[in-house]
């Protein structure tokens, strides 16, 4: 997929169904490893991010199949090598959970650097943090980043100094075979936070607490594969709930847990959307003058900073000024320019972006910086007057499965090159 043309300007209305979470699928794929046997995991999203974890898997000594195109089956028992390099690994930010799912399992592992969109520096200081207590060595050389634990991993008390997924699920992934008890204060509780201890769980990890901010866990001998079913998308979801708001139209957004929604879908709610929420769904009313509102994003239950992107779209269709803040990257801004491209009218200091609407969004030519800026741009040209092309739009694919055709179901004009 390298660009997205898109004519704007219709309401969109229907359903769409909501495919499972990226961001737990780059977590679960990766702690399939530390089971020496078969697991098998389903509802996965048919994204490319998945498509290089399998790669990497395989590169290890993993036997992986898709038995179609939301099942994969991981046959971890051969894994012998605990180096994983290569094109696929630099590609995705998830690469660092080879670090805790290797160490875990060999008691050393050693990846290449990890990609992944650029907010103004991803660092990995917790996660290393983490493997320290747990008794493990981390060195970085030649864009490689090692660690071992000699005498194995020893379960111990982690106070992470910042909030964070990464360092959470790998912490987590190293403790679980580790000799005794360990906690982990100050932890996220994101929904892939909870849905990765659901599995570990489930492979016969001892964890508690997922979903709190102290995670306990008593290390086990063992783990077994198993069968297991990914949470849907909380981010997906909440991208086709704001394009019904930015189109004035009329969506339910299926399958998925509306509880994962309640920040955006009250910050909908307080623009003037019409929302009615049922057990797997949300329907999404959006009305041709909802009002400006502030958004600041934070580790979950707040407002996902995975949106934000979307909601800065979104608030510059409104009437009034709105004032969205960037509490967890430094700079996730820059995408910006291209929504201005758009006839946006968004100035931004530093982590706030202020939004003078509404502006009448034209078609033109723009560029996707990352996987969320794509989406944020993909909602503004459906509103925007005329022909919109997004260029880069292999972003995009990153992490919104079959995007052209939920959005032609949802009645967009829409064409994928
Ligand atoms: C995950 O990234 C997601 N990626 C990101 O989604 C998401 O934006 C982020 O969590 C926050 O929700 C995946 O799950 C693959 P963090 P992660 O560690 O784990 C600081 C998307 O669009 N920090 O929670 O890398 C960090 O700088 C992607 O799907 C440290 O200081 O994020 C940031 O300010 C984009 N030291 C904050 O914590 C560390 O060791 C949150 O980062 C780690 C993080």
């Amino acid at each position: 997929m390298e660009q997205i043309i898109i004519n704007g300007g219709k309401k969109l209305k229907g359903s769409v169904c909501i495919s499972g979470a990226k961001n737990a699928a780059l977590a679960i794929i990766p702690a399939t490893i530390l089971a020496e046997g078969v697991s098998t995991i389903e509802n996965l999203p048919n994204i490319n991010d998945i498509k290089h974890l399998v790669i990497i898997l395989e590169s290890l000594g993993a036997k992986c199949s898709f038995l179609n195109e939301t099942t994969l089956k991981i046959d971890a028992t051969n894994i012998k090598k605990y180096r994983a390099e290569g094109d696929s690994v630099r590609k995705i930010r998830a690469s660092y959970y080879l670090l805790g799912a290797l160490l875990s399992r060999f008691k050393a592992a050693e990846v290449e650097m990890p990609g992944g969109c650029d907010f103004g520096g991803r660092p990995t200081d917790q996660h290393e943090k983490g493997f320290k207590l747990l008794g493990a060595t981390t060195t970085m050389s030649h864009g490689l980043i090692k660690t071992e634990a000699l005498n194995g991993l020893q379960g111990s008390n982690i106070l992470l100094d910042v909030v964070s997924v990464g360092a959470t699920i790998n912490v987590m992934l190293a403790a679980v075979l580790a000799e005794g008890s360990t906690t982990i204060e100050n932890c996220a509780r994101e929904p892939h936070v909870v849905d990765t201890a659901n599995l570990l769980n489930m492979m016969g990890a001892d964890i508690k607490g997922a979903g709190t901010n102290v995670i306990r866990i008593n290390g086990v001998k063992k783990l077994k594969g198993v069968n297991y079913t990914i949470i849907p998308d909380q981010i997906e979801a909440g991208t086709y709930m704001i394009a019904a708001a930015i189109t004035g139209g009329d969506i339910t957004v299926k399958n998925i847990i509306p509880q994962h929604m309640d920040p955006l879908t009250a910050k909908l709610v307080e623009m003037g959307c019409e929302v009615f929420e049922g057990d797997d769904y949300i329907r999404v009313r959006g009305s041709e003058n909802l009002t400006a509102a502030n958004v600041r994003t934070l580790a979950y239950p707040g407002f996902p900073t995975d949106l934000q992107p979307q909601i800065t779209a979104l608030m510059a269709t409104t009437d009034g000024i709105g004032v969205i803040t960037e509490s967890v990257w430094d700079n996730r801004f820059q995408y910006v320019s291209e929504l201005n491209r758009l006839g946006a009218n968004i100035t931004v200091d530093g982590r706030i972006a202020v939004t003078k609407g509404p502006s009448h969004l034209t078609g033109a030519k723009v560029t996707a910086i990352d996987l969320r800026a794509g989406a944020a741009l993909v909602l503004a040209a459906l509103n925007a007057e005329g022909m919109t092309v997004i260029d880069k739009a292999v972003q995009v694919g990153r992490g919104y499965e079959n995007i052209e055709q939920k959005l032609k179901g949802l009645g967009a004009d829409i064409t994928v090159i």
